[in-house]
């Protein structure tokens, strides 16, 4: 693999801050897109725009063509049977927030029967998350619970951020209906062993939903291996444009699980008295989509697909060792999750510094990380810190860019001190 060509389709990366060369190290909150997908959307405005689904113009019809296209693809990419089983939303949030709560409402409305589906009884929630969940994959789902007056379960994990596999089993035992678990933790790195974990669900009668948000880019994702009722992910972390992001269900539960916006194009009839809904996957899919975006995820994909998958697993991997070896020699060094399964990104602290000032001040040095909580608050309330510094990597990252902001951090850990 030759990285300097992959930089070269990144021109963002290709200039300076604060007089140094950029070191963008912050892919776990967005990646850089390449220029085929920057193109890939410029051509759709310059030449394709249109509303899709509704006109019987040239232009609509090549439109909606070419949004179905990019649907089958990400059918494709992760292995999913039908290509109606892929709902385009915004993202991993919006995924999520669709899940709880139509979920929500086909599980636990009063006098909804759905005994036809699952062995589930009770008719207050319980959720199942683990404890290395970012906002998105807890937030909707402490709500709904909330709303309904159940329970949120939280499996723990261990001082190097591995989940405690046989409490997440014990947790199962207390009837959940749902789980809900990170693929890969964005804090932490931490793989889950998420093939088990939908196994282990399923021998108790629990749903099982995958968030990928940071995993898509990574990991090669199988869904029908997985065997996971529902994955989530956002484009935006994975090359694509923002914006853009979607939810697999399998078809049994899509076609029963009530819609979560209305309006335009998930409908079928309207009368002032009552609506019926589209099939899937319009029926989860209101009003105008962001079809040009939806492209860009298409091209996003393909650039995946031409770059050797294994050959980008291993080089992130050693990015990730590598990192982790050249800063544990910085004095005060600890490392926030330490799992022996990991993925993409090195999170740290330093005693005595807060990471804000260290992110600060290597920021001027060019190198651009995240610190904080990373919208994963009660991981850090775990490990009773109030934020990390994140240095999270892409296929474009290079060996040289880990000794320039290894050398960064020791000079602010130095300034600091
Ligand atoms: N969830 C994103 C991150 O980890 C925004 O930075």
């Amino acid at each position: 693999m030759d990285i300097n060509e992959i930089r070269k389709q990144f021109p963002v990366l290709d200039q300076q801050v604060y007089g140094k060369p950029l070191v963008y190290l912050d892919n776990a909150a967005t990646t850089q897109k390449p220029l085929c997908v920057i193109e890939r959307e410029r051509e759709y405005y310059l030449h394709e725009n249109c509303n899709i689904h509704r006109g019987v113009h040239y232009l609509s019809q090549m439109a909606t063509e070419a949004y179905e296209h990019a649907r089958q693809t990400v059918a494709r990419f992760i292995n999913a049977p039908e290509a109606h089983e892929i709902v385009f939303t915004r993202g991993t949030t919006e995924s999520l927030n669709l899940l709880a709560t139509s979920l929500g409402h086909l599980l636990f409305d009063s006098g909804n029967n759905t005994s036809h589906l699952s062995p589930l009884t009770s008719h207050l929630p319980k959720v199942l998350v683990t404890a290395m969940e970012h906002h998105s994959n807890l937030v909707p789902w402490q709500q709904m619970v909330k709303f309904y007056g159940g329970e949120l379960l939280v499996a723990p994990m261990d001082d190097n951020g591995v989940l405690d596999l046989q409490a997440y089993e014990d947790l199962l035992k207390q009837g959940p209906q749902i789980v809900a678990m990170a693929h890969v933790s964005n804090t932490l790195g931490t793989v889950n062993p998420i093939k088990e974990m939908i196994h282990l669900a399923h021998q108790y009668g629990v749903l099982a939903v995958v968030d990928g948000a940071q995993s898509m880019a990574h990991l090669p994702i199988d869904v029908q291996d997985l065997d996971c009722d529902f994955f989530v992910f956002s484009g935006h972390k994975m090359y694509a444009p923002m914006g853009i992001g979607g939810l697999y269900g399998k078809t049994e539960w899509l076609e029963n699980i009530p819609p979560y916006q209305f309006g335009g194009e998930m409908v079928d009839t309207v009368s002032f008295e009552k609506t019926t809904f589209n099939k899937l996957p319009f029926k989860f899919e209101a009003g105008t989509p962001n079809v040009g975006a939806a492209l860009g995820l298409e091209t996003a994909i393909q650039f995946l697909e031409n770059l050797d998958r294994s050959a980008v697993e291993a080089h992130e991997n050693l990015l990730v060792k590598t990192t982790m070896e050249k800063l544990s020699t910085i004095e005060g060094m600890r490392f926030i999750g330490q799992a022996p399964e990991r993925s993409g990104l090195v999170s740290f602290i330093i005693d005595g510094i807060h990471p804000y000032d260290l992110g600060t001040i290597i920021d001027k040095m060019g190198v651009a990380v995240r610190t904080g909580h990373h919208c994963a608050e009660p991981v850090m309330t775990r490990f009773g810190i109030p934020g990390t510094v994140r240095a999270s990597f892409a296929v474009y990252n290079t060996l040289e860019e880990v000794v320039v902001l290894v050398k960064a951090v020791e000079r602010a850990a130095m300034m600091l001190r």
